[in-house]
């Protein structure tokens, strides 16, 4: 708009300076016509001169004002952009903090799940082993008799879970230790449990050390 205004100024000007070159050879009334209007032509040039100053002054407080809203704006946008990029940090951060997190739990629950089949693992062995054990111990045992458990049979029972005369414990499956104790106890004539110590006596008196290993060995095995 300033733009048109200040051309059709201009325009103005250009006429009224060609009106000023009209030939000399005038009328003299055309002459005071002209010379009437010079002053109007001063006007209407200083008023011209004017606008562009004018317009000229606009135009550079518009470019000054530019300047200064696109400072802000950059200002604005370069402050945003640090705000961005430290919120962005932080999410970044936190994030992995958390991945850390997860992943140690993974890892500590993975471990704990391996330690756990390991110990069923070693546990299932064990019972393997024993349940192998014991599926042979008995017949190799059972065929290892020691002829000297043959007399004690018949108060004890074959399988020595009699309770002999029915006086006494079974001695089945009793520790060997126990048994080599006791026995060794009756052939020194130091144990009496039920009154019958001295005819047990008899029965372990010519035991020799090794017939009562075996016979112990042999007993605790008996289930
Ligand atoms: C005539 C039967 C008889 C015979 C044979 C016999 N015992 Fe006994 N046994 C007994 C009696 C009765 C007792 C209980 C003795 C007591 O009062 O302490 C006993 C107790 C025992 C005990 C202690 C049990 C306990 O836990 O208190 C053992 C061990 C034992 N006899 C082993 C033997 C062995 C080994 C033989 C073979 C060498 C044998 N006996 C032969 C009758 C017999």
């Amino acid at each position: 708009m300033k733009n048109l205004t200040l051309l059709s100024v201009v325009t103005a000007s250009l006429l009224l300076i060609g009106c000023g070159q009209e030939k000399s050879a005038e009328t003299k009334v055309e002459t005071t016509k002209t010379e009437a209007a010079a002053p109007a032509h001063e006007t209407v040039a200083q008023k011209a001169e004017k606008a562009v100053e004018a317009t000229k002054e606009a135009a550079s407080a518009a470019a000054e004002k530019t300047a200064q809203v696109a400072k802000e704006a950059k200002e604005a946008v370069t402050a945003k952009a640090a705000e961005a990029t430290e919120a962005a940090k932080e999410v970044v951060t936190k994030k992995a903090e958390k991945a850390v997190e997860a992943t140690k739990e993974a890892a500590s629950a993975v471990a704990e799940k391996t330690a756990k089949v390991a110990e069923d693992a070693k546990e299932t062995a064990t019972k393997a082993v024993e349940a192998t054990k014991e599926a042979v111990a008995p017949k190799t045992e059972t065929a290892a008799a020691p002829a000297a458990f043959g007399k004690c049979a018949g108060c004890h029972g074959k399988n020595g879970k009699m309770k002999a005369l029915g006086k006494s414990e079974v001695i089945a499956g009793q520790s060997k230790d126990d048994l080599v104790k006791k026995i060794g106890e009756y052939k020194a004539g130091t144990r009496n449990v039920a009154g019958m110590g001295a005819l047990m006596k008899g029965q372990v008196a010519g035991l020799s050390d090794a017939d009562i290993d075996a016979i112990a060995t042999y007993v605790s095995g008996l289930k």
